[in-house]
């Protein structure tokens, strides 16, 4: 099976070209120094295939998948000059057979100063190229060193375990990048050192690399185009900059997995467009659920589980309509569920407030959220009746949660339903908890010694009720 991956790969990286080369036949071809660089880059890579026997001819009309070029013409051209070729993208790691780039080797190596004549590279992108073999983390200022100026838009190196050492300094010159994504890569140390000059970044995306400490304050002041920022997963420590309400064009942040603390800075309700904010699972403490959250109406995703804020929710869903998942989950929590979230958050499809310690009951509301997916209220103090029909329970199924809430009951219909294996554990509501004010109880089971005080207090009601009445009707009867 590995083997005909393998054949298809060759293949498909081989075969590609030879279709698209009928298009650019009346094109100039590559200068022979750049077509040499090109060769050298593909050998750094992968020295098992005999690049320059397969590809002897212009790399600009055969190349292999993941090599592009582009044509330049200077603003003197007459409208008929094909202009001049240049490379300008190279990815490399074979990731699908339909970016079937070429595949590297254990030993790939990537050298900028081989990159730097490349004058016209924008995107330089690396899958799986450093696995085994220690790579340090190459340092890209020789592709400035000429001119003074990169033209490289996109740096994009994806799950390369073995791409070790630091930033520092080593792509700080790169200022025209758009892209900067590092994920699930070996990278370490701080990024305070140079990136705050990247002032064109759109999408900044270290995830899931052994970054940590400080990030300096300033350093988005000047990244005013930032749009994506994705720390997650390292071992950043420290406050959330300030300076990231200078980046008002964000639409995502996700920060979580780290060790970040302080306050949730204030400054994010500057973000007029934000709509996914993930602090989830950093150390964040005690300053309750920030209620600059309900100043946030573009915002549609919010997950701070897993820091310790403590208090109660607040009341500040109002203005959150376009909301579809909340996570507070093991936040520290007390206090009811505020009907307010079932009354506002009308386009919830997952909320997760479970191993709180919220108490009283899920509010009626909540079962009226239509679009409703995955609702975890495990592990807290609810009880009462579960507000819920056949039909939600159903659509939800196993991802509701509600185990460790010890008062948690249903109605009788349902349990018999059976609609959903989650309530299996959950007891049938005693005609007690219906309502506080209703003072009955079932008729199956011993019956509580109270219910004699309940008799001499001139109320005496002895039915099925769980039975024939909904809360609702009980309550206009
Ligand atoms: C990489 O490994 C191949 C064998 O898989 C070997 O032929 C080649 O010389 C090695 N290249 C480097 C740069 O070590
Ligand atoms: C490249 O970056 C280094 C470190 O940030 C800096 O000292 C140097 O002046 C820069 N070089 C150019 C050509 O911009
Ligand atoms: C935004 O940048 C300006 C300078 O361009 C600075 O004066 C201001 O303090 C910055 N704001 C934040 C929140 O960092
Ligand atoms: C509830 O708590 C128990 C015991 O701590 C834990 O094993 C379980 O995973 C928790 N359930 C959820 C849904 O978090
Ligand atoms: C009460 O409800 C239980 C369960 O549905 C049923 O088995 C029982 O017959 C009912 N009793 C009366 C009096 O209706």
């Amino acid at each position: 099976m590995a083997q005909f991956t393998l054949t298809l790969t060759f293949l498909s990286i081989f075969m590609a070209p030879i279709f698209m080369s009928a298009f650019v036949i009346s094109q100039p071809p590559l200068n022979a120094a750049e077509q040499e660089y090109v060769y050298k880059v593909l050998e750094s890579i992968n020295s098992d295939i005999s690049w320059r026997a397969l590809f002897p001819d212009d790399l600009c009309s055969t190349a292999p998948h993941g090599v592009i070029c582009d044509y330049f013409t200077d603003d003197t051209a007459a409208a008929s000059d094909p202009g001049t070729p240049h490379v300008t993208e190279l990815s490399f790691g074979y990731v699908s057979d339909y970016s079937p780039n070429p595949p590297c080797s254990s030993n790939s190596t990537l050298d900028p100063s081989v990159l730097a004549p490349l004058s016209h590279l924008k995107k330089l992108f690396f899958y799986k190229c450093f696995t085994e073999t220690k790579t340090p983390f190459p340092d890209f200022s020789p592709l400035s060193s000429q001119t003074n100026y990169s033209p490289l838009e996109e740096l994009v190196f994806i799950e390369n375990p073995a791409l070790i050492g630091s930033l520092d300094g080593k792509i700080s010159n790169l200022t025209s990048l758009r892209r900067l994504v590092l994920t699930g890569c070996g990278v370490s140390g701080g990024v305070s050192n140079g990136l705050g000059e990247l002032v064109n970044l759109e999408q900044l995306t270290l995830s899931r690399n052994k970054f940590n400490g400080e990030i300096s304050m300033t350093i988005f002041q000047n990244m005013k185009k930032l749009k994506v920022l994705d720390l997650s997963e390292n071992g950043f420590q420290g406050n959330i900059p300030e300076s990231i309400g200078n980046s008002t064009e964000l639409l995502k942040i996700d920060l979580s997995f780290n060790a970040f603390s302080g306050r949730i800075p204030e400054v994010l309700k500057g973000l007029t467009s934000l709509e996914f904010l993930d602090l989830s699972y950093n150390s964040f403490r005690n300053y309750g659920v920030p209620l600059l959250l309900g100043e946030m109406p573009s915002l549609r995703e919010v997950y701070l589980s897993g820091n310790f804020l403590g208090g109660r929710i607040p009341e500040i869903w109002g203005n959150l309509k376009g909301i579809r998942g909340i996570g507070l989950s093991g936040v520290g929590l007390v206090g009811n569920i505020p009907k307010s979230m079932g009354v506002h958050l009308r386009n919830l499809c997952y909320l997760g407030l479970d191993n709180n310690r919220l108490e009283g009951v899920v509010p009626e509301e909540f079962g009226d959220l239509e679009f409703m997916s995955e609702l975890n209220l495990a592990n807290n103090s609810l009880s009462g009746r579960l507000p819920f029909s056949a039909g939600f329970l159903s659509i939800l199924g196993g991802k509701l949660k509600l185990e460790g809430n010890l008062d948690i009951c249903i109605d009788e219909g349902l349990k018999s339903a059976k609609v959903s294996s989650s309530l299996g554990e959950l007891k049938v509501c005693r005609l007690t908890e219906i309502s506080s004010t209703a003072l009955f109880y079932e008729n199956s089971g011993p019956r509580p010694h109270a219910s004699l005080a309940f008799i001499t207090i001139g109320l005496f009601v002895f039915l099925n009720f769980s039975k024939f009445y909904s809360e609702v009707e009980w309550r206009n009867w």
